[in-house]
C-alpha cells in the first residue's frame, strides 16, 4: 500500500509511504512536491541489483535492523536478557490515523517480541512533518536499549550539502557548510544537555541553494538532552539520516511489557531557498511546540543586571538601576545570579534557594515592589538543576548529587540527580516557594554544568536526568501558568525545541560582542525565531572579548533577537541614554512585525550580514544591515526586500538616532539618500531592483524603516 501526505500552500511537501509484508515500510520520498491534488501514487521501490551485494538486500526501512544485511548503521540495536539483539519487522501496518494528515505505521518482529509504531503527522498548512516512534516489548524480559532512530530517512537526491552549526561558549552556532559524501556524517553530545558544540538541528540543502534559491530540508529533534545526529551513504548513493536519543550503556531498559516513546523530530522542506526553509522551521515552533503564553505577545524590553553588577547585590544599587532602566523604556528587570544564601561568588551557595538576609535583609518584596512600581516585571534568576559543595544542601543531602559528590567539579559546581523523585520534589518546593512567595513573572532558568558521574542507579542516567527535568518544568509550569520561563545554559548550551515547548525564551549566548554575536545570531536565525532568541545591548567594552564598539552597532545587533540591555545603565551619559531610549522604542514599533514577519537574509559575503523582516500584510519592512569585518571599505552594495508589495509605495527612512557629529560622513554615506525624510520608492523597485547602499564603516550598522 502507499500513502501520500501533502502540505504547505504554495510551496508544497509531500510525504510518499509505502508498506507492505514483503519490503516493510519504506519513506519513498520527502521533499518539494509539485501540486498535491493531482499527486500520482509514487513509483514502486526496486531492488538495483549489483555484484558483490545480497540477492535480496534490505531496503531502506523505517527501521533498518541489525544482522539482516542492510549495509549502514541499523536504526535500532538493542540486547535483550536472553542474547537476542536482532529486528527485522515481518509484519507491517499502515493506516490512516484521526487527524488529517496522520499516518501510523505498525512494524512487528515476532522472534524479538517487539513492536514499533511510528506516528507521522504532515500539517495541510504548513507542511511540516512530525514524527515520532514508540517501541513496544512485548517479550516477557527487558530490553536493554542501546539506540532507536526515530526513523531512518532517505534524503531527496537533490541533498548535496550540510549547513550545520558548531559551537562553544560565547561562539555557538558557528556555521559550517560540507558536502554529503561518501563516508558517514556524525554530530553528537554527550554533555547531558543538547549543547553548545551540536545543537540538535540541521540543514540538508541542494548545492549551491542561497537565501532565496534552492531545495532545503530542515531538521530540528524535539531533545534537551544527549542526541546524535547521523547521515550514511548506502551503496547505491542514496543517503538515509537517523536521528535519535544518544543512549548511554545501560541507562534505558524498556521492560516487559512496556513502550519506550522517542522524542519528536520535526522535518520543514521549502524549494524557496533558506528563508524558505527558516520560515517553515519558524512557523512551526510557533503554531506547534511553543507553549501558548508567549506566541504572539510583545516581547518585553529586558534589563538583566549580570554585567551590570555581577555578584554585587546592594538592594539600593539595584533599585537605582532599576529606575534607570525604566526611564530607558525597560519593560522587564531580571535581578541575575547572586541573590541567595550566601552566594558571593559562583563557588558557594548553589541550592540554596532562600534570600541572602545579610545582602537582602528585607528580603526581596522591597526590590520587587520598587521594579514593578516603576511599571516593570520583574524576573529573577535560578540553577535548579546544581548544587555547590559549599551550601546547605549539599551538606543536608550529599546523596542527591550524581557520583555522590565525587569526581569533577566545573565552575566548582555538581549535577543533583534528577532520576530521583525526593529531588524533583525537594526543588518543585523551593521554585514553587519563590514564585509563591513574590509576583515574579519571569524565570531565567541556568545550567552551567556539562553531566559526568553516574546516577542513582549506577548509570550514566543522562536520559532520566532530561527525563527528570521535563518532569519538574511541566509541574512548575502547571502551577505557575503565567510565568515566562528562559532556558539558558552558560548562553545557549540548552536552546532546543525540548525546552522550547516549555520555555519562552533562550539565552543565546553569553558574548555581548556584537561583532561576534551578529554571526551568532545569524548562525541561530533558522532554529530560533527572533522572539524567543534573546539578544542584548552589552557594555561599550565587551566583557567576553575586550572590543569596544559603539552603541548603535550593539543596538542594532540586539533588534536581531528579543531585545534587552546587559549593561550598567546608571553610567550611561545623558546623550548615551537618549540614543539607548530612541534604539528600545524603534524595537518596541517592530516588535510585532519581529515576531511574526517573513524574515529575509541575504547570504553574507564575509564581511556584512545583513536582515530584512516585512509585515504579513507587506506593509512595512526593516531592513537592519551590519558590518562585521573591515574588509574593503566604502563598498557600495545592494538589498532587495524581496516580501514588499509590487503595487505599493513605500518611504524608505534611514532608522534609530540621528549620528554622532565625528561620525556624520560615514553615517550620510551608509544612509545616503534616505537620510532625514527619506524617499519614495516604488514597491516593485523595491522587490526587483532593492537598495543601492554604500556599507556601513567597519563595525558599524545602519536601520532603515521601510513604511506605506
Ligand atoms: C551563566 C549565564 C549568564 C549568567 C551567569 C550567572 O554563565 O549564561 O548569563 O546568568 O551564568 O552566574
Amino acid at each position: 500500500m502507499e500513502f501520500l501526505l501533502c502540505g504547505g500552500t504554495d510551496d508544497r511537501v509531500a510525504l510518499c509511504l509505502a508498506a507492505d509484508a514483503e519490503r516493510g515500510a519504506r519513506v519513498l520520498w520527502f521533499g518539494d512536491w509539485p501540486d498535491c491534488e493531482t499527486a500520482a501514487a509514487p513509483a514502486p521501490a526496486s531492488r538495483q541489483r549489483w555484484g558483490a551485494r545480497l540477492d535480496d538486500a534490505p531496503l531502506a526501512t523505517l527501521c533498518p535492523g541489525a544482522g539482516t544485511g542492510w549495509p549502514a548503521a541499523p536504526a535500532l540495536e538493542f540486547l535483550r536478557a536472553d542474547g537476542r539483539w536482532r529486528f527485522e519487522a515481518g509484519h507491517v501496518v499502515a493506516e490512516p490515523g484521526a487527524e488529517p494528515g496522520s499516518l501510523r505505521v505498525l512494524q512487528t518482529d515476532a522472534a524479538a517480541e517487539l513492536a514499533l509504531e511510528t506516528h507521522f503527522q504532515l500539517d495541510p498548512d504548513d507542511g511540516s512533518l512530525r514524527v515520532a516512534a514508540t517501541l513496544a516489548n512485548d517479550g516477557t524480559d527487558a530490553v536493554d536499549l542501546r539506540w532507536l532512530a526515530v526513523l531512518a530517512l532517505p534524503l531527496p537526491h537533490w541533498c548535496g550539502e550540510v549547513i550545520e552549526t558548531r559551537g562553544d561558549w560565547c561562539a555557538e552556532f558557528q556555521r559550517e557548510v560540507r558536502p554529503l559524501g561518501s563516508s558517514s556524517w556524525l554530530r553528537e553530545t554527550r554533555e547531558g544537555r543538547s549543547s553548545h558544540r551540536a545543537h540538535p538541528g540541521v540543514l540538508l540543502a541542494e548545492a549551491g541553494a542561497d537565501a532565496r534559491r534552492g531545495r532545503v530540508l530542515g531538521v530540528q529533534f524535539a531533545w534537551s538532552g544527549d542526541h546524535r545526529m547521523r547521515i550514511d551513504a548506502l551503496p547505491d548513493g542514496r543517503h538515509v539520516l537517523q536521528v535519535g536519543v544518544l543512549l548511554h550503556p545501560g541507562e534505558l531498559r524498556v521492560e516487559a511489557g512496556e513502550r519506550h516513546r522517542t522524542p519528536d523530530l520535526w522535518l520543514a522542506c521549502s524549494g524557496r531557498g533558506l528563508d524558505g526553509v527558516t520560515a517553515r522551521m519558524h512557523a512551526l515552533q510557533r503554531r506547534h511546540v511553543r507553549p501558548a503564553r508567549g506566541q504572539r505577545q510583545p516581547r518585553p524590553v529586558h534589563l538583566n543586571t549580570w554585567e551590570a553588577v555581577y555578584f554585587d547585590h546592594d538592594p539600593e544599587a539595584l533599585g537605582r538601576l532599576a529606575d534607570c532602566a525604566a526611564a530607558l523604556g525597560v519593560e522587564r528587570f531580571v535581578l541575575d545570579d547572586g541573590w541567595f544564601l550566601g552566594r558571593t561568588d559562583d563557588a558557594r551557595a548553589l541550592g540554596d534557594w532562600s534570600v541572602d538576609p545579610a545582602r537582602y535583609p528585607d528580603g526581596l518584596t522591597p526590590l520587587i515592589d520598587r521594579v514593578r512600581a516603576l511599571g516593570m516585571e520583574f524576573g529573577l534568576w535560578v540553577e535548579p538543576e546544581m548544587i555547590n559543595d559549599d551550601s546547605e544542601l549539599a551538606r543536608a543531602h550529599p546523596e542527591w548529587i550524581r557520583g555522590a559528590g565525587e569526581g569533577r567539579t566545573g565552575r566548582s559546581q555538581r549535577v543533583l540527580d534528577l532520576t530521583l523523585a525526593p529531588v524533583r520534589e525537594h526543588l518543585f518546593a523551593a521554585v514553587d516557594a519563590l514564585l509563591r512567595a513574590h509576583p515574579i513573572g519571569y524565570l531565567k532558568w541556568d545550567h552551567n554544568r556539562t553531566l559526568t558521574e553516574t546516577a542513582a542507579d549506577g548509570s550514566a542516567g543522562h536520559y532520566g536526568q532530561t527525563l527528570g527535568l521535563y518532569a519538574l518544568l511541566d509541574r512548575l509550569r502547571a502551577a505557575h501558568p503565567a510565568v515566562e520561563i528562559e532556558s539558558c545554559a552558560s548562553g545557549g548550551g540548552r536552546a532546543d525545541l525540548g525546552m522550547l515547548a516549555r520555555c519562552h525564551r533562550v539565552w543565546v549566548s553569553d558574548c555581548n560582542d556584537p561583532v561576534l554575536r551578529a554571526r551568532i545570531m545569524a548562525g541561530a536565525s533558522p532554529f530560533l525565531p527572533p522572539e524567543v532568541a534573546g539578544c542584548h545591548v552589552g557594555p561599550a567594552r565587551a566583557h567576553t572579548t575586550g572590543r569596544v564598539t559603539d552603541l548603535d552597532l550593539r543596538a542594532a545587533v540586539a533588534l536581531w533577537g528579543a531585545f534587552g540591555l546587559e549593561l550598567d545603565v546608571r553610567e550611561l551619559t545623558a546623550v548615551e541614554s537618549g540614543r539607548l531610549a530612541a534604539w528600545i522604542a524603534l524595537y518596541k514599533r517592530w516588535r510585532e512585525v519581529l515576531a511574526c514577519g517573513h524574515l529575509s537574509t541575504q547570504v553574507p559575503d564575509g564581511d556584512h550580514l545583513v536582515r530584512v523582516v516585512t509585515a504579513l500584510d507587506r506593509s512595512r519592512a526593516l531592513l537592519v544591515v551590519v558590518r562585521t569585518d573591515d574588509a574593503a571599505p566604502g563598498r557600495p552594495v545592494r538589498f532587495a526586500l524581496p516580501d514588499l508589495d509590487p503595487r505599493r509605495r513605500y518611504r524608505v527612512q534611514r532608522a534609530g538616532p540621528d549620528p554622532e557629529p565625528a561620525l556624520r560622513p560615514a553615517a550620510l554615506a551608509a544612509g545616503g539618500p534616505w537620510s532625514g525624510p527619506g524617499t519614495e520608492v516604488g514597491g516593485a523597485w523595491l522587490v526587483s531592483a532593492g537598495l543601492q547602499l554604500q556599507l556601513p564603516a567597519p563595525q558599524r550598522a545602519v536601520v532603515f524603516e521601510v513604511t506605506s
